[in-house]
């Protein structure tokens, strides 16, 4: 597929191509006709390459969806995707999972302070930074928070991206629940958000209770981005990529970790999800310090 650069911050909807007509199929298996047609239609129309993600799971999540609607077949699921826009982000919402929270893993965050990132500020004053798959912002603001304190006058660059586009907006807004901000320092809480006015939170944990300052949240640059069909960009210090890759395919997973290994410059750091690792990174030319932190050494 023909790679796309995207500008920062173009979150816009892009015209998409219409889809063919798909005629029925049958339907239960991820083997059935007709879910190769509905990931062939979906990839036409999004781009999105379904065949790398986890075959078996994929379907589970995406059948159950069929089955929700009333529907019988992947053929029909489409069509409806393709008439209401509704439908076609809730077909998003299932197959991308956003489930994330500030200083998730805090031993990781832990690691960084001590340890990675006062190593990469030896040998460069303002970092370059990326958090793919960052979901609703929880990470990029985990680590805005931790340079923030960490250098104060500090002009880093810092780029969040996400395959799902009203995930990224609302990233943008920086809206924490009281479940997000669990492992806040207390200091830093009070630092770097507002608390809203929200009188019914206690009754219900699914409503927003924070807010990240304005200033701060124009620091992070957000765009949407395919992991596995766009371009990256170079030279970044640190690259976070967590809980993004568990639904890819062993190869995709493969070819993402060559990608990212030359979007880091040497002595840059790769930071994945606490059940996920490298196999053969000595080969891509990289160490492993600590778990879970890939080092660019050559
Ligand atoms: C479970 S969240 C992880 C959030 C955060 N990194 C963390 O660990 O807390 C996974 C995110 O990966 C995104 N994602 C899935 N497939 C992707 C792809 N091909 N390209 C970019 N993002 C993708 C999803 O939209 C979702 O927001």
């Amino acid at each position: 597929m023909e790679q796309k650069a995207y500008s920062w911050r173009s979150l816009s909807n892009e015209a998409l191509p219409k889809a063919e007509t798909m005629s029925k199929g049958v339907t239960a298996n991820p083997a059935s006709p007709d879910f190769a047609r509905f990931k062939q239609a979906i990839y036409k129309k999004t781009g999105i390459d379904l065949s790398l993600y986890k075959s078996q799971q994929m379907h589970r999540r995406l059948y159950n969806m069929v089955e929700r609607a009333g529907l019988r077949t992947f053929d029909e699921y489409f069509a409806l995707i393709e008439q209401e826009e509704q439908e076609f982000f809730a077909f998003l919402d299932r197959m991308t999972i956003n489930v994330s929270e500030l200083f998730r893993n805090p031993e990781k965050w832990e690691e960084l302070t001590h340890s990675v990132l006062p190593e990469l500020l030896k040998t460069r004053s303002n970092l370059k930074v990326w958090s793919a798959g960052c979901s609703y912002g929880a990470e990029p603001y985990t680590l805005l928070l931790l340079l923030s304190q960490m250098t104060k006058y500090g002009r880093h660059t810092l780029h969040a991206t996400d395959i799902d586009k009203k995930i990224l907006a609302k990233a943008q807004e920086g809206l924490f629940t009281e479940a997000d901000v669990k492992n806040v320092p207390p200091k830093l809480l009070e630092e770097y958000f507002h608390t809203l006015s929200q009188p019914n939170s206690h009754l219900n944990p699914t409503l927003p209770k924070y807010q990240i300052k304005p200033g701060l949240r124009a620091k992070i640059g957000f765009r949407q981005q395919n992991l596995l069909a766009d371009r990256f960009e170079n030279d970044y210090d640190l690259i976070c990529c967590r809980n993004v890759v568990i639904y890819f395919t062993d190869e995709a997973k493969e070819r993402l970790y060559e990608q990212f290994v030359k979007s880091l410059r040497v002595g840059g750091y790769l930071l994945v999800g606490g059940t996920e690792r490298i196999v053969g990174y000595q080969n891509l030319g990289l160490d492993n310090p600590i778990p879970f932190f890939y080092r660019r050494v050559r």
